[in-house]
């Protein structure tokens, strides 16, 4: 089989397409709830220790995995490590569908809660707020058109190419994104009750959520989710890089844009929250909180409110659809390369279906939950531990052969085999462990 054919104008295309893919609305929305529910400082410090030590070296081996085979996420683990590894290719593919599935939901709330607020308004209090999200969430019809024309974007710009499509839109979009950001960070920074919540988001240390299963759970979930490594996304990306490109710099580039922006969120978000006395509605949290609390909390300021209420909505936008491109681009780049299909029939098909598994979780928000817990959780970690074994263990002289090809001095290579192997891989599988016991008991006890 062929290399892939297309290719990125230049690192830097690459970079900002990974970090497109890599901030997204897990930044702004999932790094808050769950950082709320984890005790504030606790899960923040739990969040930067995976990241740096056990996420970091998986993106890493995810990126040589997709440069040094040239291949798509459905065949890039065969090529590298036989036959035997063919499953991991199909887990990529399955998880990367599912997530997509309830991530073009969520951006469907998004886009709704941005159009209201710049054609209608905010909604004056809580109770509105309340019917409001209902309204947006489960009212069938609406959830549902917010879903397709979320896709249907999303399949536009996959369908315009690698380079075309999803790196032009990376150029504009991450530098307005982090504009916007600084301009809300400022702004939330003279609210009334700024320092209660930087307070509550980063100084609130309460030690016994380190051991707590929930938000070991929640604090593993959100580095992979929000770095988005492992199901085959950055893989699929990184296929189309050339031989020179010095990975390990490139993933620390994209990991640390990743978290200032989540930091950053959390700077504006806790602010708001605090200042604004919802901090009863977020602690309770799931995934609708931030839907109902901000735009409440923003109502209260007026014109102001509505504007920074457009604005935040609006870089969440932005985040998401940067996001987006890169689910779609694993089973796309999959098809294209494994099955010889057309970029456009790829698209549309994936589109199709993915369209119809995000039914259940516009219609219900259950459901929803359900799909995040089990594609963006258990089975992204899962995918993050196959890609650390098969690096590491299978296939190491890959690993340090591909990135010899590209700058890393000697010493860094050894270190990232040797975290990967040593750290990475038993941090995961009790990662692992522990999220798939905590669900168990959420869901039977
Ligand atoms: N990282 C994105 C976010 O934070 C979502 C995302 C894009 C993702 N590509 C991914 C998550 C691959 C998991 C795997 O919103």
């Amino acid at each position: 089989m062929a290399r892939a054919s297309e290719s990125w104008s230049s690192p830097l295309g690459f970079v900002l397409a990974a970090a497109g893919s890599a901030v997204g609305l897990g930044n702004l929305w999932g790094f808050a709830y769950r950082a709320f529910q984890g005790g504030g400082g606790a899960f923040v410090v739990l969040y930067l220790v995976i990241v740096l030590v056990v996420c970091l070296p998986v993106l890493v081996a995810e990126m040589v995995l997709g440069r040094s085979t040239g291949h798509a996420p459905l065949i890039a683990p065969v090529t590298a490590g036989g036959r035997r590894w063919a499953p991991l290719g199909l887990l990529f593919l399955a998880a990367a569908i599912g997530i997509l599935a309830f991530y073009a939901v969520l951006m469907g709330w998004t886009g709704r809660t941005l159009l209201h607020a710049l054609l209608v308004g905010l909604p004056a209090d809580m109770a509105a707020s309340e019917s409001f999200f209902a309204l947006i969430s489960s009212s069938g019809g609406g959830a549902v058109l917010g879903l397709l024309v979320s896709l249907a974007l999303t399949g536009a710009v996959v369908a315009a190419g690698v380079r075309g499509g999803i790196e032009r839109l990376s150029r504009w979009g991450m530098p307005a994104l982090f504009l916007l950001l600084l301009g809300l960070l400022i702004w939330a920074a003279f609210l009334p009750g700024a320092g209660a919540g930087y307070h509550q988001f980063l100084l609130r240390w309460d030690p016994a959520k380190l051991l707590d299963p929930t938000t070991i759970r929640n604090a593993f979930t959100q580095a992979f989710f929000s770095i988005g490594t492992g199901i085959g996304a950055i893989l699929a990306y990184a296929a189309y890089l050339n031989r020179r490109s010095a990975l390990a710099i490139e993933a620390v580039s994209v990991v640390g844009m990743d978290t200032a922006v989540g930091l950053m969120a959390g700077c504006v978000t806790f602010p708001l929250v605090a200042s604004f006395g919802l901090g009863e509605v977020v602690s309770g949290s799931t995934v609708g909180t931030l839907f109902i609390a901000l735009p409440t909390g923003l109502a209260s300021l007026g014109m102001a409110g509505r504007l920074v209420a457009v604005l935040f909505f609006g870089l969440a936008y932005i985040a998401a659809i940067t996001s987006s491109v890169s689910l779609l681009e694993v089973p796309v780049s999959s098809l294209i390369d494994g099955l010889g299909w057309r970029r456009r029939e790829a698209v549309w098909s994936c589109v199709g279906l993915v369209g119809v598994l995000g039914l259940p979780p516009a219609l219900n928000t259950a459901a929803l939950e359900v799909m995040d817990a089990l594609f963006g959780g258990v089975l992204l970690i899962l995918g993050g531990l196959l890609v650390a074994l098969l690096l590491s263990w299978q296939a190491p002289a890959r690993f340090l052969a591909d990135l010899q090809g590209c700058a890393t001095p000697p010493g860094l290579r050894r270190a990232l085999l040797l975290s990967l192997r040593w750290i990475s891989v038993p941090a995961i599988a009790v990662g692992l462990g522990v999220s798939v016991l905590d669900l168990a008991k959420m869901w039977l006890g």
